[in-house]
C-alpha cells in the first residue's frame, strides 16, 4: 500500500514510538487519526505536525474502553472519509514476578490480579476492539486495501517479571497470523513488529547501570530507535506480499 495519501489510525500516538510514528507519516504524506488517553500529549504532536506534508488529528479514546474505541472510529472515520491503516501501538507494563518470597520476613508475595488484568485490557483486548471496528467499516464501506500493524514486544517469548505483558504481546502476535488469516478475503494485510529495547520515556527513566548490564544481552550493545522500528512499520504497510507475520527488531537479543 502506498503511504502518500493513505489514512492511518495510530493507537498511543501521544508519547514515545506511537508520536515518532504518527510524524514519520505525517512526513511521508500520510494522514494520522492518532488516537490516545493523554490530551496534551496530543495538542502537542497536533501543533508538530504543522507544515508536514500530511495532517495529524488527535482523538481522546481509551483503547480498552469498548464504547470509546467504537466512537473514536466513528469520528475518524467521518473526518477522514475513510481509513486504510492502523497501527495498535499503545500498550502499558505493570512488572512483577507473578510470586516472590521476601528473603527476611518468608512472606509470599502474589501479583495482583489488577495488574494482570490491567496490562491484557490495554495491551490485548485494546488491539482486538480496534482491529474489529477498523475491519468492520472497511467491509461496510467495500474498501479495497487495508494494513493493520501490531506494536508486540520479544517479551512475547516469555520474559521474567512479565508474566501479563508477555502474555497480552505473545497473543497479540497469534491473532496477527489469526486476523491475517480471516481478513485477507476482504484485502486487509496484517504483521506485528516485536521490538527488543527502544529509545522511549520509558527507557529514558531507567538507571544508567541497570540498562547498562540490560544491553549486555543485546549482541549490537545498544537500545534501538524509534525510527529503526519505524522502518518495520514501513514495510509492513507498503509491502503487498506480506501479512500474518511478525518481525522481531531487537539488536539481535534473546531473552
Ligand atoms: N519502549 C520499548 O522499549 C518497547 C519495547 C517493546 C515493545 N514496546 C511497545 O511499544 C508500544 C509503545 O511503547 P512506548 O515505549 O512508546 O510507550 P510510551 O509509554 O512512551 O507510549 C505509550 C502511549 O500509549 C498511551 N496509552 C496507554 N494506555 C492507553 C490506553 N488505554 N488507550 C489509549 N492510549 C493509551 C500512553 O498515553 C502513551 O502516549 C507499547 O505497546 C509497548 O509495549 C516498547
Amino acid at each position: 500500500m502506498k503511504l502518500e495519501g493513505s489514512n492511518i489510525v495510530v493507537t498511543g500516538g501521544a508519547s514515545g514510538m506511537g508520536r515518532a510514528f504518527s510524524l514519520k507519516l505525517a512526513s511521508t504524506g500520510a494522514n494520522v487519526a492518532a488516537c490516545d488517553m493523554n490530551q496534551e500529549g496530543l495538542d502537542s504532536l497536533v501543533t508538530e505536525a504543522e507544515g508536514l506534508p500530511g495532517t495529524i488529528r488527535g482523538y481522546k479514546a481509551n483503547v480498552a474502553n469498548e464504547a470509546e474505541v467504537i466512537s473514536f472510529f466513528d469520528q475518524a472515520w467521518a473526518d477522514f472519509g475513510s481509513l486504510n491503516g492502523l497501527v495498535n501501538n499503545a500498550g502499558i507494563f505493570r512488572d512483577g514476578l507473578l510470586v516472590k518470597k521476601d528473603r527476611e520476613t518468608g512472606q509470599v508475595k502474589k501479583m495482583s490480579l489488577k495488574n494482570w488484568q490491567m496490562v491484557i485490557d490495554v495491551d490485548l483486548t485494546g488491539p482486538f476492539l480496534c482491529t474489529r471496528e477498523f475491519a468492520e467499516r472497511h467491509i461496510a464501506t467495500g474498501q479495497k486495501q487495508g494494513v493493520i500493524v501490531n506494536i508486540s514486544s520479544i517479551a512475547r517469548y516469555g520474559n521474567q517479571g512479565q508474566s501479563n505483558y508477555s502474555a497480552a504481546k505473545a497473543g497479540l502476535v497469534a491473532d496477527t497470523v489469526t486476523w491475517g488469516k480471516e481478513l485477507a478475503r476482504y484485502g486487509i494485510r496484517t504483521g506485528a513488529i516485536a521490538p527488543g529495547f527502544v529509545d522511549t520515556p520509558i527507557l529514558q527513566g531507567m538507571r544508567p547501570d541497570v540498562l547498562e548490564g540490560m544491553l549486555k544481552a543485546v549482541p549490537l550493545r545498544r537500545v534501538g530507535s524509534a525510527d529503526e522500528i519505524f522502518a518495520g512499520v514501513r514495510f509492513i504497510i507498503e509491502c503487498d506480499y506480506f501479512t500474518g507475520r511478525c518481525i522481531d527488531i531487537d539488536g539481535g537479543m534473546r531473552l
